[in-house]
């Protein structure tokens, strides 16, 4: 069978969580360039998307919705079905981190990573994942991380963890959705300097990025966005399960962690840093 020569993407109703900014954002307008209407929720600044999405000649309808909570997706899903007909395009982008070692880490800390990770990834697969089984079928993408494939340097145990559930939970769902016609893909981003990234590391860190990224650039939302627009399109139509490292290749050196500098230094490093604990997002 020939490979469609379109994206397929034209005319869709794509709905995109933690739209707001960093990725999300880049994701939303990735998909408005390729002809979808966009639906976003975030708890800030969706509004300011929907605004850049209609000014792209795209629909675009703002959420407030948490999507750890249940009925908070269901009523927004339920609106976007009842406006738009349907959703064809899922992208759990919402994910947050945090740091801590494992002897330090409460179990507050990791219900949250849990929850911010994971629980809204689930309902909105398991609401929106109704909706595209009644249209015939969808594509949807879930945003883990090079953390869910290997560790992470900045971040937690939890989230490394969390990370990798995204990766088992996309697996399982592209095995029981796939007789629906519904695509389930992961991006694995690595390092990728949004504004809130670039707001936390030093000149230091990003030089030491760059120099330890055989693509020799930095990685980008817009990188992450056109991953996601792949898998989100007819290209990737016998696409299911996979999951796409999009990192530059940082990952590819093996002993990139110096195992005893990294404990012995870690903890008074984060407390220095004052990042111990600290939330990337809400
Ligand atoms: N930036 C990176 O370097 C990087 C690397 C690997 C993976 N990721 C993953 O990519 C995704 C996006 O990362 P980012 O850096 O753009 O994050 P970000 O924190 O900049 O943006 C996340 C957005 O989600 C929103 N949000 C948080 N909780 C929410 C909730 N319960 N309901 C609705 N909205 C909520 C926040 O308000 C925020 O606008 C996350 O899953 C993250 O783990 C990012």
């Amino acid at each position: 069978m020939p490979k469609p020569m379109y994206s397929g993407i034209e005319g869709k109703v794509a709905l995109v969580t933690g739209g707001g900014r960093g990725l999300g954002k880049a994701i939303c307008l990735a998909l408005a360039r390729e002809g979808a209407d966009i639906a976003l929720t975030d708890l800030q600044a969706a509004d300011e998307t929907a605004r850049e999405i209609e000014a792209l000649g795209k629909k675009a309808m703002a959420f407030s919705a948490d999507v750890t909570k249940e009925a908070e997706v269901k009523e927004m899903v339920d609106r976007i079905v009842a406006e738009w007909g349907g959703i064809d395009i899922l992208v759990n982008n919402v994910g947050g981190d945090h740091a801590f070692l494992l002897e330090d880490l409460p179990v507050s800390e990791w219900d949250w990573m849990m929850d911010i990770n994971m629980k809204g990834l689930f309902h909105c697969t398991k609401i929106v994942s109704e909706v595209m089984k009644k249209r015939g079928g969808g594509k949807i993408v879930n945003i883990s991380s090079l953390a869910g494939l290997r560790m992470t340097l900045y971040g937690s145990i939890a989230y490394s963890a969390a990370k990798a559930g995204v990766i088992g939970f996309t697996r399982h769902c592209a095995f029981e959705l796939g007789p629906a016609k519904i695509n389930v893909n992961a991006v694995c981003p690595g390092p990728t300097m949004t504004e809130v990234v670039l707001s936390r590391i030093s000149p230091e860190v990003k030089k030491r990025t760059l120099q330890s990224t055989p693509l020799q650039d930095f990685t980008y939302p817009e990188d992450q966005a056109d991953a996601v627009v792949f898998l989100a399109s007819e290209r990737a139509r016998m696409v299911t399960g996979t999951t796409l490292l999009v990192d530059g290749g940082i990952s590819l050196p093996v002993g990139f962690v110096e195992w005893d500098e990294f404990y012995s230094s870690r903890k008074q490093w984060l407390k220095e840093k004052k990042w111990e604990g600290k939330k990337t997002s809400m």
